[in-house]
């Protein structure tokens, strides 16, 4: 085994015994971030029998150090890829999954039979769902609302960055864009949705996504999502969609809610890649 290999595999060892999930992606990532490079680059220089210089192997080496420590791989790389974008990202914003891609997804076909629609993102964190839609409907108009000061900072850095043209307000979303009530064709929400009291295990997310993110202010974690749900009932035209992530377990619970708030038809739950429940959507009635 060459000495790049056997340096991945030492620091991937490492990981796995710190209880990383994905100790070989992690290393190799770490890597490609230590030596300004990307990940096919470091398959290349594996294969090629290159080795990195001291400075980078330094780098690497405290890398592997912090995600040891639990420190989240996207706040060392300080990116995370959500559909077709590199957001920007670290502590005070929480950092987009990939299970929330499906979302976008969910409201293309909208998206598609309208010339210029109205969207908007509540709970935009990083701009993840709103610079997506941006990015993947130029002709939408795209409005955001974030309440945490730090998350917005991230979220405005990430569409200037970006050259998007989308519309992000720090503030709550619960009362944001009254100019747009009743007129918006798409709502999308990644909200906090966990259980108060189901404190998460892994500390990537306990100890470094901001609280605020987190959690859905009940016992049943649904208490912010059905806020939200109100508050997409207000913006939304009558027929207008609404898109709403969810934990796992609230796939037939927050259905179940949004049906008796009086508001909505069409509720449906929908599956992530893993064949999770993940999403519920309704028409504004
Ligand atoms: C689970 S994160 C989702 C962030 C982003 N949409 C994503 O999918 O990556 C929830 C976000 O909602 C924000 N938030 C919580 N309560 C809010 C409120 N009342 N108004 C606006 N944003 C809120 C949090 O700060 C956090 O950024």
């Amino acid at each position: 085994m060459n000495e790049l290999r056997l340096l991945l595999r030492d620091a991937s060892l490492r990981l796995s015994h710190a209880g990383v999930g994905s100790p070989d992606t992690d290393a190799i990532a770490l890597l490609a971030h230590a030596w300004s490079t990307d990940v096919a680059e470091v398959r290349r220089a594996e294969v090629l029998g290159r080795v990195p210089d001291g400075v980078v192997l330094q780098r690497f080496s405290a890398l592997i150090d912090e995600r040891a420590t639990r420190v989240p791989l996207q706040h060392l790389t300080g990116r995370a890829a959500f559909r077709h974008l590199e957001l920007a990202v670290g502590p005070g914003v929480f950092v987009p999954r990939p299970e929330t891609e499906i979302l976008v997804d969910l409201v293309a076909p909208t998206l598609r039979s309208i010339a210029a629609p109205v969207v908007v993102d509540l709970c935009a964190g990083s701009g993840a769902l709103a610079l997506a839609v941006k990015d993947e409907h130029p002709s939408a108009a795209v409005y955001a609302a974030e309440l945490s000061p730090d998350a917005c900072a991230w979220a405005q850095a990430n569409r200037d960055r970006l050259g998007l043209d989308v519309r992000i307000r720090c503030e709550d979303a619960l009362t944001a864009f009254p100019e747009l009530e009743g007129q918006v064709d798409v709502v999308l929400s990644n909200p906090p949705y966990i259980p108060v009291g189901m404190v998460p295990i892994d500390p990537e997310v306990r100890d470094h996504d901001p609280q605020i993110a987190l959690y859905g202010g009940s016992e049943d974690g649904l208490r912010i999502p059905l806020q939200v749900a109100e508050r997409a009932a207000q913006l939304l035209r009558p027929g207008g969609l609404v898109v709403m992530e969810h934990a796992s377990s609230q796939g037939d619970s927050l259905p179940a809610r949004l049906s008796t708030q009086g508001l909505w038809d069409d509720v449906a739950d929908h599956r992530d890649l893993t064949a999770l429940p993940r999403a519920v959507s309704a028409r504004r009635r």
